[in-house]
């Protein structure tokens, strides 16, 4: 998984797609009106919410199991080496789809963050979309929908503040290039998205959770 991800480190830096975004703006918008000083970017994969924090005034640490990313440090969602409540806010965005224990991580997320976790990530589509995401890319595990959403975060010790969903319209033939999806697999994958298909591009759910940590403190092992 991580020489995949370091192999495609380059694309995903200049990726259109992941550069810019309402969804990248409600992160900005969400950690300035939170009035946050310190951020850890789990997954930053191009370093495009790194970045945009950084503009924004606030000291960030970027994470990212491979080093082709280059992250300041190297390590996987499930096990982030940092004391509890290291960051005032902890954001991972368009990566938890790849995160083998997703429960794990959104609890390491609550753990080393002080008041706000902030998760993006596609959403549940349907099965044929799973499977298209899969064929196109063998590290996808699977998107969640809403409300499994909220009981990962709950399960946590976070309180689901406010939720937002986006359409999400990404070029298809860079989006499949990404990741070396080509021939058949290619048009199978184009036939399983449907009507997600619209003109140049594949239309994408995505959803955005601003979470505070619970007051009680404890985080549920
Ligand atoms: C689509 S890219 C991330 C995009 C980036 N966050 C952005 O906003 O543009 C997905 C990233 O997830 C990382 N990744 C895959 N499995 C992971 C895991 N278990 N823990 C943390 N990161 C993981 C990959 O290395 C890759 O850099």
């Amino acid at each position: 998984m991580t020489d995949i991800w370091s192999e495609r480190a380059e694309q995903y830096r200049t990726s259109d797609a992941h550069r810019e975004g309402p969804d990248l703006d409600l992160v900005v918008e969400w950690a300035t009106a939170a009035g946050v000083r310190t951020a850890l970017d789990v997954a930053t994969g191009g370093g495009h919410v790194a970045r945009r924090l950084r503009e924004a005034g606030l000291e960030v640490v970027s994470s990212d199991p491979a080093p082709g990313m280059s992250p300041d440090v190297v390590c996987r969602a499930e096990h982030l080496p940092f004391a509890d409540g290291s960051f005032d806010l902890v954001v991972t965005r368009v990566a938890a789809h790849h995160f083998e224990d997703v429960r794990q991580s959104v609890r390491e997320m609550a753990r080393v963050a002080s008041k706000l976790v902030i998760v993006v990530d596609n959403c549940f589509m349907g099965e044929e979309i799973e499977e298209a995401e899969k064929l196109r890319d063998p590290s996808h595990v699977r998107n969640y929908g809403a409300e499994e959403w909220r009981a990962f975060c709950e399960a946590a010790g976070l309180n689901v503040e406010e939720y937002r969903f986006f359409e999400k319209p990404i070029l298809l033939q860079p989006w499949l290039d990404r990741c070396g999806c080509e021939g058949d697999d290619a048009v199978r994958v184009v036939e399983l998205l449907g009507d997600r298909v619209q003109g140049t591009n594949v239309v994408l759910d995505r959803i955005a959770l601003c979470c505070l940590k619970s007051k009680g403190g404890a985080v549920p092992a």
